[in-house]
């Protein structure tokens, strides 16, 4: 697998062979990481992380995964650098490239992302946008593959607002890699239409099926995962609050929706997920609302069941990998 010099803007733009690279080679570093055994491949390098949306697990992952790799780092948070306030995307990608090996992104439109790639001249990595969240993709199959040995077959069902960048992502990356993928919700949270069409005609090709239910029960009989996400993503007015808990919360997961599952069935969220009220937000919903669970209960995210964390780990591991791939001669 050669990924030097390429951009990590969305999966569909690698083939199955070379998403399953990324994922051995995170693997590999992984194993590294936990012996001890130094990996500062890429001393010398420096890279850019442009946050125009608030992080956790992306932000903390570049950060320590670069500094494993031995390159320097530096953090532009959403409101302390000129960009699209007072200075282009593409005039931003210009300067940024002049300086930096490699940039990533999270913010907005995709098409934002592939400005800075278009422009900068060095490769440009995707940590979320509306549409896409690939490296969180990486981190879930590589989490899947621990805990089942493989992905070929698996059935995957993402319970929720399908339409945004976690269910699309699943989506692809689910129909590239062989996986069963079934998007659960009220119709009008099913994924773009042109998406999802393109998606099943790669899922034909990869033994992978796509499909889209509406009722609960039906949707998981067999599943290995049910995935879930917030119901309302970063970026989007309070105002939806309303209707996404009264349309989505016949999809929570829980206790008796895993029950109806694959005996085998793990949980996953790529987090940060509302499961309680030790959240402002979590309160604030409670308050106004009375649900004090959203899209997960406490009882499946503490469960045995659930592997959230090893995934939250995991997005180290994978974006180190994109890191080392694209960045290495
Ligand atoms: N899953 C994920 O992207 O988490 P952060 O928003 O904390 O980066
Ligand atoms: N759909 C969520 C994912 C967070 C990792 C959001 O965009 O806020």
């Amino acid at each position: 697998m050669n990924l030097s010099g390429r951009s990590f803007l969305k999966l569909m733009d690698f083939t199955p062979t070379e998403i399953e690279g990324l994922i051995d080679l995170a693997a590999e570093l992984k194993d590294k990481k936990h012996r001890g055994i130094a990996h500062d491949e890429l001393r010398g390098k420096n890279v850019a992380l442009i946050f125009e949306k608030t992080s956790t697990r992306t932000r903390c992952s570049f950060e320590v995964a670069a500094h494993d790799l031995g390159m320097g780092v530096t953090y532009l948070d959403p409101s302390g650098s000129q960009i699209g306030h007072k200075e282009s995307i593409a005039d931003t990608a210009r300067v940024l490239g002049r300086m930096y090996d490699g940039i990533e992104y999270r913010g907005y439109g995709q098409e934002i992302v592939d400005t800075l790639a278009k422009y900068s001249g060095v490769p440009v990595w995707n940590g979320l946008t509306n549409e896409f969240h690939p490296t969180q993709i990486l981190a879930d199959f590589l989490t899947i593959r621990e805990r089942f040995g493989k992905l070929k077959g698996i059935k995957l069902v993402y319970m929720g607002d399908a339409r945004y960048n976690m269910g699309n992502s699943l989506m692809v990356g689910c129909a590239k890699m062989g996986l069963h993928f079934v998007a659960c919700a009220p119709r009008k949270y099913f994924p773009d239409p042109e998406l999802m069409e393109q998606c099943q005609a790669i899922a034909a090709e990869n033994g992978a099926t796509v499909e889209f239910i509406e009722d609960p029960a039906e949707a998981v009989k067999g599943a290995q995962v049910i995935y879930t996400d917030v119901w309302v993503s970063m970026g989007e007015p309070d105002e939806v609050w309303a209707e996404r808990i009264r349309d989505l919360i016949g999809y929570q997961v829980n206790s008796k929706l895993m029950a109806q599952a694959a005996p085998d069935c793990v949980f996953m969220h790529c987090l940060p997920a509302f499961h309680d009220l030790n959240t402002a937000v979590g309160r604030k919903m409670s308050k106004m609302f009375g649900v004090d669970e959203m899209e997960v209960t406490n009882e499946v995210f503490e469960s045995p069941a659930s592997i959230v964390f090893d995934e939250a780990e995991n997005r180290m591991h994978t974006i180190k990998a994109v890191m080392l791939a694209t960045l290495r001669k």
